[in-house]
């Protein structure tokens, strides 16, 4: 089903690009539609409710048609790889689980345990660099964990950065998926909710073999955090937002104008909402979590045009 490896280059030791595109496709409809949803938060076998919803949302999917499936962080609540195992399943059972039919990205309570954080640097007061190369294995893990989204093969190491390009009769569609989850640290990062992308990924993304197969693609941003949280004057929206807010959010604007991206598509911040910046639109997917029966809807019809609109299940 997957051809034409285009481009795989490593940067530095953990940054992998990967462009494919898919060379068959049922044709089904010229209309492109693609689910989002975010923060999912399972915790645990015994999250019977949510495992139940998570099914009637995924067999909707399937009824209704969707070519893809974005899940833009947090599936897991306490950064438990047996709760990534759980979505897999999922996703699975539905035969969801391919690289052209979902793509995921890690959120930070995919990555950090706060609770672990916080013991293991009272008992230890570990070095940061320790800290930092603790974080890369957990997300090497989960890159490993969900290799097949990535790349479309069982195994391997590739990690984000990554491009997917899928080829739809009426349009091709890039989902650019970096990582935006922040290691903890105990004064810029209390809470291990603040995000940063890092400047691998960056400059991976921005160099021109990378730009040029993007300028005939529908490009779709993909992080975890968002690029405005309440951004109000009150003192206390303040103090909220610096604990969740996208660190070089910025610098990420600049790399998805290059890229002329169209959507940008993230979670994190519990709200299901659109909202432009400087042209290019944001969509916060909300929180399965608490809404487990709304989603994003996006409808692709061709390089230029798209409609989104959030959609309630009966
Ligand atoms: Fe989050």
């Amino acid at each position: 089903m997957l051809a034409n490896a285009v481009i795989k280059k490593m940067y530095r030791q953990f940054t992998v690009l990967e462009l494919k595109t898919a060379s068959q496709k049922k044709l089904i409809t010229e209309i492109v539609k693609i689910a989002h949803i975010s923060d999912l938060h399972i915790s645990g076998k015994q999250d019977r409710r949510q495992l139940g919803n998570l099914d009637r949302l995924f067999a909707h999917f399937n009824i209704a048609g969707f070519d893809h499936l974005v899940i833009s962080g947090d599936l897991s609540n306490s950064a438990n790889p047996e709760d990534w195992r759980l979505v897999r399943e999922k996703l699975e059972s539905h035969g969801l689980y391919q690289w052209d039919k979902t793509t995921v990205i890690a959120g930070n309570h995919d990555l950090i345990n706060l609770e672990e954080e916080l013991r293991f640097y009272n008992a230890l007061n570990p070095l940061p660099i320790l800290r930092q190369k603790s974080f890369d294995r957990k997300m090497a893990e989960f890159c490993a964990y969900f290799q097949e989204l990535i790349t479309g093969e069982e195994r391997g190491d590739n990690a984000f950065p990554f491009v997917k390009i899928i080829n739809y009769p009426s349009v091709k569609i890039a989902f650019v998926a970096l990582n935006s989850v922040y290691s903890w640290y105990p004064a810029d990062n209390p809470l291990g909710a603040r995000g940063v992308i890092n400047p691998g990924q960056l400059h991976a993304l921005s160099r021109e073999s990378v730009l040029a197969p993007l300028r005939e693609c529908f490009v779709i941003g993909l992080c975890h955090h968002a690029y405005r949280v309440y951004g109000t004057d009150s003192l206390i929206d303040q103090a909220f937002d610096w604990t969740m807010e996208l660190k070089n959010r910025e610098e990420f604007l600049v790399l998805m104008q290059a890229m002329h991206a169209k959507l940008v598509l993230h979670g994190h911040f519990h709200r299901f909402q659109s909202y432009m910046v400087s042209g290019i639109t944001f969509i916060n997917g909300g929180s399965f979590r608490y809404t487990p029966q709304r989603y994003s809807e996006l409808l692709v019809d061709g390089p230029e045009s798209c409609n989104q609109k959030f959609v309630m299940l009966d």
